[in-house]
């Protein structure tokens, strides 16, 4: 029956953890896959979750969540990407549906782009994630790229970024990072997203957020939420595709939410009971126990308070981190400028290394990252920065 089937390549971001955890060397180093680490290099359980999880203990409920998922959680959810006040949840006009995290949120999204607007494509950046290329791909949305990251610079292409809309097709469909891009840690600022929002307009363009990493950029959920309420000032009917894998350190819990924001409430409707058509033969309906920690959290001002002060802690450590790398490599003798360290935000630190020398810092110093030379900081810590530091400059001198 199988005899044609050959391996599969492997995944660019979750392959380096395969590779890295074969590895037996004491100095090994994963700054590959996103997943928060603290200073002694540990996996994070935060205390926010703690609490919810004593608050939630001994709860009987173990029933089927409806194919939408929780409503309490969906509502809570688009609260935090959408803002408290904002109008079109008053107005019951965005359609939300639990998701298998922002993976599941995009793959949702992209199903029904597919199924209800079947003439329109995907612009997606250059760079992104490599899934979101799998996601659309698996949906059968024909893609495109736009212009996003120069490497020149190591900031964001503007110019570039704004011809590609504009040449892009009435009605395209968007793919945006809402904060700390990945893989680059280059975010638009608020004007330059003003202006984008503008051309949208124009254009009548539709813009899907991707917020996977809400309170990772500047340890504020509110300003890292910034992009997507200026396109909601601007009268955008956008879709947001969040997680709390990182912000929250549920990443095995697979939780997060889509949600569609659309013309009145009718719309929204019938646009939520589509979307549960198309979860409902994938996996008929979410898991429940990360979304029950999700609304205790986020349903208990103590408790969301709590998580606040530490997705900021997170948010600081990297930080810390980039200056630590930055001054590191000085102190390794390297003379190239490592300004972008330090520019760049959220999780990920877009190095410049090239595959070739990604390929030696693994070879020879058991360091693993993925080959576009991107360095999950949140990897990093006070004992093996300098380590890294030591081997990046090995592989980057002349
Ligand atoms: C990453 O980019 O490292 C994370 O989003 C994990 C993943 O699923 O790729």
């Amino acid at each position: 029956w199988w005899k044609d089937v050959q391996p599969a390549a492997r995944d660019p971001i979750l392959g380096v953890t395969e590779a890295f955890l074969a590895d037996t060397h004491p100095s090994k180093m994963n700054v590959g896959v996103g997943a928060y680490r603290t200073d002694e290099g540990k996996p994070l359980v935060l205390e926010c979750v703690r609490q919810a999880e004593r608050h939630i203990a001994g709860s009987n409920f173990m029933e089927y969540l409806p194919m939408g998922g929780s409503v309490v959680f969906n509502d809570h959810s688009m609260k935090l990407a959408y803002g408290e006040e904002a109008s079109v949840l008053a107005d019951k006009r965005v359609a939300g549906i639990q998701a298998l995290s922002g993976t599941g949120a995009c793959r949702l999204f992209a199903d029904f782009q597919r199924r209800f607007k079947p003439e329109s494509h995907i612009f997606i950046p250059v760079p992104t994630w490599a899934n979101h290329h799998n996601i659309w791909r698996d949906a059968h949305v024909p893609q495109h790229t736009f212009r996003y990251y120069d490497p020149v610079t190591k900031g964001l292409d503007f110019a570039g970024l704004m011809e590609d809309v504009k040449r892009a097709p009435e009605a395209s469909v968007f793919l945006l990072h809402a904060c700390a891009h990945n893989p680059t840690g280059v975010d638009p600022s608020p004007e330059q997203w003003k202006e984008i929002s503008a051309l949208f307009k124009e254009k009548n363009h539709f813009a899907l957020f991707d917020m996977a990493y809400q309170g990772f950029a500047s340890g504020d959920t509110n300003r890292d939420a910034q992009a997507i309420r200026i396109f909601l000032d601007d009268g955008h009917q956008v879709a947001c595709a969040q997680s709390f894998a990182k912000n929250m350190g549920l990443y095995g819990q697979r939780v997060g939410c889509l949600s569609v924001v659309c013309d009145d409430t009718q719309q929204a409707v019938a646009v939520k009971s589509q979307l549960q058509q198309i979860a409902r033969p994938m996996y008929s309906n979410p898991p429940l126990h990360g979304a029950l920690i999700v609304s205790t959290i986020l349903g208990d001002p103590d408790l969301k308070a709590l998580w606040h002060t530490e997705v900021k802690g997170m948010a600081d450590r990297i930080i810390t981190m980039r200056e630590l790398l930055k001054k590191n490599l000085v102190e390794a003798g390297s003379h190239l400028n490592w300004q972008h360290i330090t520019d760049q935000i959220g999780m990920f630190c877009f190095s410049g290394l090239n595959p070739e020398q990604v390929d030696r810092l693994t070879s020879q110093f058991h360091i693993y990252l993925t080959r576009n030379g991107r360095i999950s900081m949140a990897g990093i810590n006070s004992n093996n920065v300098e380590y890294l530091a030591n081997a990046i400059h090995e592989v980057t001198r002349e």
